[in-house]
C-alpha cells in the first residue's frame, strides 16, 4: 500500500539525524529534537563533514565509559584548539606548560593524580563546608533582597561557587576580584570561539591565574594552612613514570588548580541558573518546594538530569572499534553526550519535563562515571541543596523578569549555560 501525494503532504514532517547540524546556534540552544532522533535512529552518529560519532544513550555512554583503553581522555590537542597566533604562543610561554594530570590523562597516570586529589577534596573536608556555604548564599541574598529584583547569575550564582571553592583552595577573599575573569578565559579556551582578540587577551589572563598560583603555592610552602594548595604542595606523589617519591612540579600543581578552580565553577553556575529557570517555569513544584524543604535534595538530582552543565565529553579512539554496528576508526572522536543520555526516554519517562519526585532522577550520569566521575561532585551537591534552601526560604513570588533575561544558552559544545536570568521577588514572610 502506498500514500497518495496528497496523503504525504499533509503527515507531520518526519525529521531525521541529518536534518540538523549540531554546530548551529540554535541546536546547541535547543537539541531535543536531534536528541531524540539520534536515540531512535542513529545512537552512533557520524557527525557530518567530521570525524566526531556522537553517542547519544544513557546505556551507551555509560557501557563506553568503562572502556578507557580504547576511548581515551588524553584530548590535550583540543584544548588547545587549532594553532594559536604567534603572538599568543609567546604569551603562554612566559608561564608553565601543560601537563596531563586528571581529566586529560590514562590510567595508569590518572590514578596517581586521582588519588591524591580524593584525599585532598574528603568528605570531611566537604562536609565541614556546609556552614560556610550557607552563611556565603545567605549574605549574597543579604546584597538584593531590598530591592525586590536581582541579576541572578551575577549577584548569586556566579559568586557562589566561585567563593566556596576558592575557600577550600585557600585563596583569601579579597583575592577573588579576577577570579571571575579568569575562569571565564579557561571556558572560553575551552569553547575555541574566541576571536583572534579574545586568544590574546585569554591568554594574558590565563598566565596571571598561572603567576598568582604560583606566587600561592610558595606562600603555603613557607607557612602551611589547614587548606588544599597546603595538601598539595606538601604531599609526595609516586612519579608515574619513575615510581620515584617525589613532591608535585608547578606544572602538575597548576594543571590541578586550574581543573578545581574551573570545572567547579562555570558548570555550578549553570547548573542552579537553569534550575531556578526551570522551577519558574513550572510555578506548582517551585511552591511545593517551598512548602516541603525536604525534597529540595532530589529535586537537585532532576536539575542535575535536565541541566547537565557537563553537556558533552570528548574521547579519542585509539583503536578501530564497531559500536552498533557502525565502524568507528582509530584516532576519530567520541562525543559522549551527557545531556542526551540524561533525557533518553528509555530510561527516564517524558525525559524533557521538569519533575521534581521523579523516582529515578538520581540515574543522571551529569557527574560522569567511572575514573573520571566528577571529584568535586558532593561539593556541587551541596552547594544546590544550599542554595535552593536559602533563596527559597527567603524569597516569595518569584519571577522572570523577560524584559532583562537572555534564555538562551551559551553556543558551546562541551559546557551548557544560560546567558541571563532577572528576577523579581517579594520578601518571604516566615512563618
Ligand atoms: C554541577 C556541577 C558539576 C558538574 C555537572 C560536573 C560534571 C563533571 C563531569 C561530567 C565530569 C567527567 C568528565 C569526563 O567524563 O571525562 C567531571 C570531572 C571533573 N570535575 Fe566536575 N562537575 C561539576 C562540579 C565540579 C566541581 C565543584 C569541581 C571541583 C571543585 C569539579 C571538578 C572536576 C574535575 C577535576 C574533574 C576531572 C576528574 C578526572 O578526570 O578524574 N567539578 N565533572
Amino acid at each position: 500500500m502506498s500514500l497518495t501525494k496528497k496523503a504525504r503532504a499533509d503527515m507531520p514532517e518526519s525529521k531525521c539525524p541529518a536534518d540538523f547540524d549540531f554546530f548551529d546556534e540554535e541546536v546547541l540552544n535547543c537539541p531535543y529534537e536531534f536528541y531524540q532522533q539520534l536515540q531512535e535512529q542513529a545512537p552512533v552518529y557520524n557527525l557530518p563533514g567530521t570525524n566526531i560519532f556522537m553517542v547519544s544513550r544513557h546505556s551507551d555512554v555509560k557501557q563506553l565509559l568503562k572502556d578507557t583503553t580504547t576511548f581515551s581522555n588524553n584530548f590535550t590537542h583540543l584544548l588547545q584548539g587549532p594553532e594559536p597566533a604567534p603572538e599568543v604562543t609567546a604569551i603562554y610561554q612566559k608561564a608553565w606548560q601543560p601537563v596531563d594530570t586528571m581529566i586529560t590523562a590514562d590510567p595508569p597516570r590518572h590514578k596517581t593524580y586521582r588519588t591524591l586529589v580524593n584525599k585532598v577534596f574528603n568528605a570531611a573536608r566537604v562536609n565541614a563546608m556546609e556552614d560556610y556555604m550557607r552563611e556565603i548564599a545567605h549574605e549574597l541574598i543579604d546584597g538584593f533582597i531590598e530591592r525586590g529584583e536581582c541579576d541572578f547569575i551575577r549577584e548569586f550564582t556566579t559568586p557562589l561557587p566561585v567563593y566556596v571553592i576558592a575557600d577550600q583552595l585557600g585563596v583569601p577573599r579579597d583575592d577573588l576580584r579576577d577570579f571571575k575573569t579568569w575562569s571565564d578565559a579557561f571556558a572560553r579556551r575551552l569553547s575555541q570561539l574566541a576571536t583572534p582578540e579574545e586568544q590574546i587577551e585569554d591568554a594574558e589572563n590565563i598566565v596571571a591565574f598561572q603567576y598568582y598560583f604560583a606566587n600561592m603555592c610558595e606562600k603555603r610552602r613557607k607557612h602551611p594552612q589547614d587548606d588544599m594548595i597546603t595538601d598539595l604542595v606538601t604531599t609526595k606523589i609516586a612519579d608515574p613514570d619513575t615510581g620515584v617519591h617525589r613532591s608535585l612540579s608547578m606544572e602538575e600543581l597548576q594543571s590541578l588548580l586550574q581543573q578545581l578552580m574551573v570545572a567547579g565553577n562555570e558548570t555550578t553556575t549553570s547548573a542552579i541558573t537553569g534550575g531556578m529557570l526551570s522551577l519558574l517555569q513550572n510555578p506548582g513544584q517551585l511552591k511545593e518546594l517551598q512548602d516541603k524543604p525536604g525534597s529540595i535534595a532530589n529535586a537537585v538530582e532532576e536539575i542535575l538530569r535536565m541541566e547537565s552543565p557537563s553537556a558533552g565529553m570528548w574521547r579519542v579512539v585509539k583503536k578501530d572499534c564497531e559500536i552498533h554496528g557502525v565502524h568507528v576508526p582509530k584516532d576519530s572522536l567520541l562525543m559522549l553526550r551527557y545531556h542526551a543520555a540524561n533525557r533518553d526516554r528509555a530510561l527516564f519517562q517524558h525525559p524533557n519535563d521538569l519533575d521534581i519526585g521523579r523516582k529515578n532522577a538520581g540515574d543522571h550520569i551529569a557527574f560522569g562515571q567511572g575514573i573520571h566521575f566528577c571529584p568535586g561532585a558532593m561539593l556541587a551537591r551541596k552547594e544546590m541543596v544550599v542554595a535552593f534552601s536559602a533563596l527559597l526560604s527567603r524569597l516569595d513570588n518569584i519571577q522572570i523578569d523577560a524584559s532583562q533575561s537572555d534564555l538562551a544558552y551559551w553556543p558551546n559544545i562541551v559546557l551548557r549555560g544560560l546567558k541571563g536570568l532577572h528576577i523579581t521577588f517579594e520578601k518571604r514572610v516566615q512563618a
